[in-house]
């Protein structure tokens, strides 16, 4: 069998999706294709939409800025993804076309994968710095994963608290990102879950981190530096590091999962992909 992937999403033309699920299909001697359809913010979406469901596809990614916007053109939600209230991954199933988010689940199998006694804690105190989508599948995939201390700091204290709305019994705390500069060492693990640092040459880290818990680990969801000044400051405090191109493998391994029922290892593609980036 043939399979027909695909993403959709704009800019996706330096996407590294391709590259991972040709992989995929390559570690499994498997025929196929992922093909990028490019839609501009100027094009009718759902005209689109239409014609891409008319290709045959098994399914596709979807990425920034249509991930809430795919919502209305699916027959059926999963219930993780209808919690985030976003979809990254569209997989046809017995003539409907259902919406996951692999996002979250993904970035806890790559955590899991390099710290597996840290993930088998869920009493470990958890800091996610930023509140933006990342944030919000990253939060729900720990507190469905029963994790039961995990806090928010953003520079907007609003789109923190918001995030927190579905999970009340939480108690999860909320902090502006100078009031939780001020406690980073009570953290076993911090993640910068937001786009800061993402500029090519400029070093911006959303929080100082000169102060950390004995053991902790760090991660930051940004790959492109792969060494961003947030995870180069965490090194230079003596934590252990967590890189985000690690968690675009995952996630990717998981939509795969979903679309042809074969989970592939990552193996060396951690190595490869490294070596990409840098
Ligand atoms: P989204 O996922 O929502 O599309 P994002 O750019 O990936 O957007 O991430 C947004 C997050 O980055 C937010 O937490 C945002 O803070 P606000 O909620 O206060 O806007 C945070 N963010 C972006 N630029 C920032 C900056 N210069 N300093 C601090 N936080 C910043």
């Amino acid at each position: 069998m043939d399979y027909r992937l695909g993403l959709i999403g704009y800019p996706v033309e330096h996407s590294l999706s391709p590259w991972i699920h040709e992989s995929f299909m390559k570690q499994i001697a498997v025929k196929g294709s992922y093909t990028k359809y490019e839609i501009p913010l100027s094009d009718d979406f759902s005209k689109r939409i239409a014609n891409i469901k008319k290709e045959g596809l098994q399914g596709f990614n979807v990425t920034v800025p249509y991930k809430q916007r795919i919502i209305p053109f699916l027959d059926k939600i999963d219930s993780i993804a209808g919690e985030i209230g976003a979809v990254n991954t569209v997989s046809f199933e017995d003539g409907l076309w259902v919406g996951y988010n692999t996002d979250g689940f993904g970035y806890l199998r790559s955590l899991e994968m390099e710290f597996p006694a840290l993930m088998e804690n869920t009493a470990i105190r958890i800091l996610l710095v930023g509140a933006g989508g990342a944030c919000r599948g990253i939060y729900h995939t720990f507190a469905n994963a029963g994790f039961r201390n995990v806090d928010i700091a953003n520079r907007t204290i609003e789109k923190a608290e918001d995030i927190t709305k579905k999970h009340e019994k939480l108690n999860t705390k909320v902090f502006t990102l100078e009031e939780a500069a001020e406690r980073t060492d009570q953290y076993d693990l911090i993640i910068q879950t937001s786009s800061v640092g993402m500029k090519p040459g400029i070093e911006e880290k959303i929080i100082q981190l000169d102060r950390l818990k004995k053991g902790a680990i760090v991660s930051d969801i940004v790959y492109q530096p792969i060494k961003t000044a947030f995870l180069k400051q965490a090194k230079e405090s003596g934590a252990a590091i967590h890189f985000g191109h690690t968690m675009l493998l995952y996630q990717a391994q998981y939509a795969f999962e979903i679309w042809t029922g074969k989970r592939v290892p990552i193996d060396d593609m951690d190595k490869k992909l490294k070596l990409l980036l840098e």
